[in-house]
């Protein structure tokens, strides 16, 4: 058995911050932003909370399937910046969507989250312990900014997507999942409940920064370069597969420069990699199923193509998936 994708959704703040609107905070440009990131705006919550955010995209998944949230037999929810720690994100969705049969829990990877989720979505699938499975990404990574840390507080947006999967007759996916906690320092951030950027006083924004992301920014990039067309090399090898028999490869939305030095070290054609951090930046655990659903309302897959969803981010931790529309 294989999940099969049935419905996608996403939703994100209608509040926008712009470059410019960073460069009033902080000191940078709109001009450095977009050439070491690709990114030009990001959408950041007011009043929404990452669980609503998730309701919202799950609702929209569901709606697109014509799916009876009744159906529904497990809720995963990929995410590292919740307002709260419990009740779990999931189960925060599972009240809001009416999925009154369904398990729940949570996984917290940082940026990687959502593909370990949609993994181990499968992975239940494929063992025939459920057929419909709802996957979510979804992040309030604005909370966990220091908003005087220009190095940081440029890369980050919020926003949360979703998919439905349902169990078909097929081969289960190939998956692979890592972790190196011996490198967890170069990208840190402490659990404590923070108040919107806006609120907190300037001594408030001064204070404690430790427990706002840390980042080895340049650690990071080389880690991701290297172990993304690692881990991709890995899953096409196990079925013999080329990059020229991939039809899209589908990265967490981190930074322009990553996935295109990604896309050259496999030598694939960068068209393959599409990309919407321009829009949203980094959304973390959000930012795959943000773009698969993008991609799909825009009719860019068709069914049989192969898709590579990769993530990588604080653990450090990366993982991959190659699946079929
Ligand atoms: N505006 C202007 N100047 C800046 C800014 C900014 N926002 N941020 C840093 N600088 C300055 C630095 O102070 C430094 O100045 P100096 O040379 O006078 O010391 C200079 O720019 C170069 O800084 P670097 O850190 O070397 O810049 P780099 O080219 O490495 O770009 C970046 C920084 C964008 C963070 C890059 O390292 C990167 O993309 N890293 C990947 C990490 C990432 O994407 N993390 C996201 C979270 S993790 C994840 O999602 C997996």
């Amino acid at each position: 058995m294989v999940g099969k994708i049935c419905g996608t959704g996403s939703y994100a703040p209608p509040h926008i911050m712009d470059n410019n609107d960073l460069a009033k905070i902080v000191d940078t440009s709109d001009e450095w932003i977009r050439e070491r990131t690709g990114i030009v705006r990001r959408h950041v919550i007011q009043e929404e909370t990452t669980s609503y955010m998730a309701g919202q995209a799950a609702m929209r998944a569901i709606e697109q399937s014509g799916t009876d949230p009744e159906e529904i037999d497990l809720i995963l929810a990929a995410t590292s910046s919740s307002e709260t720690v419990f009740p779990c994100m999931a189960c925060e969705v599972q009240k809001m969507i009416g999925a009154k049969r369904a398990a729940g829990f949570d996984i917290n990877a940082a940026c990687t989250g959502f593909v370990l989720a949609y993994n181990t979505a499968q992975a239940y699938i494929s063992a025939g312990i459920y057929r419909t499975v709802l996957v979510i990404g979804a992040e309030s990574m604005s909370n966990m900014v220091d908003w005087t840390d220009r190095s940081t507080c440029i890369l980050f947006g919020d926003g949360a997507g979703a998919v439905l999967l349902k169990a078909e007759e097929g081969t289960p996916c190939r998956m692979a999942a890592y972790s190196d906690g011996k490198k967890g320092e170069a990208l840190t951030a402490l659990s404590r409940h923070r108040k919107g950027w806006e609120e907190l006083t300037g001594e408030e924004k001064k204070s404690d920064k430790e427990s706002y992301i840390q980042m080895d920014g340049q650690a990071v990039f080389k880690f991701a370069v290297r172990k993304v067309p690692e881990i991709v090399e890995e899953l096409l090898g196990q079925e013999n597969l080329g990059v020229e028999d991939v039809d899209w490869f589908i990265l967490h939305q981190a930074n322009r420069r990553i996935v295109e030095a990604a896309a050259k070290r496999l030598k694939a054609d960068i068209a393959k990699f599409p990309m919407n951090l321009d829009e949203y930046g980094n959304t973390s655990g959000a930012s795959i199923p943000i773009l698969l659903d993008e991609m799909n309302r825009k009719g860019m897959f068709e069914r049989g193509q192969k898709i590579v969803l990769a993530g990588f981010g604080a653990g450090l931790t990366w993982a991959a998936c190659l699946t079929e529309w």
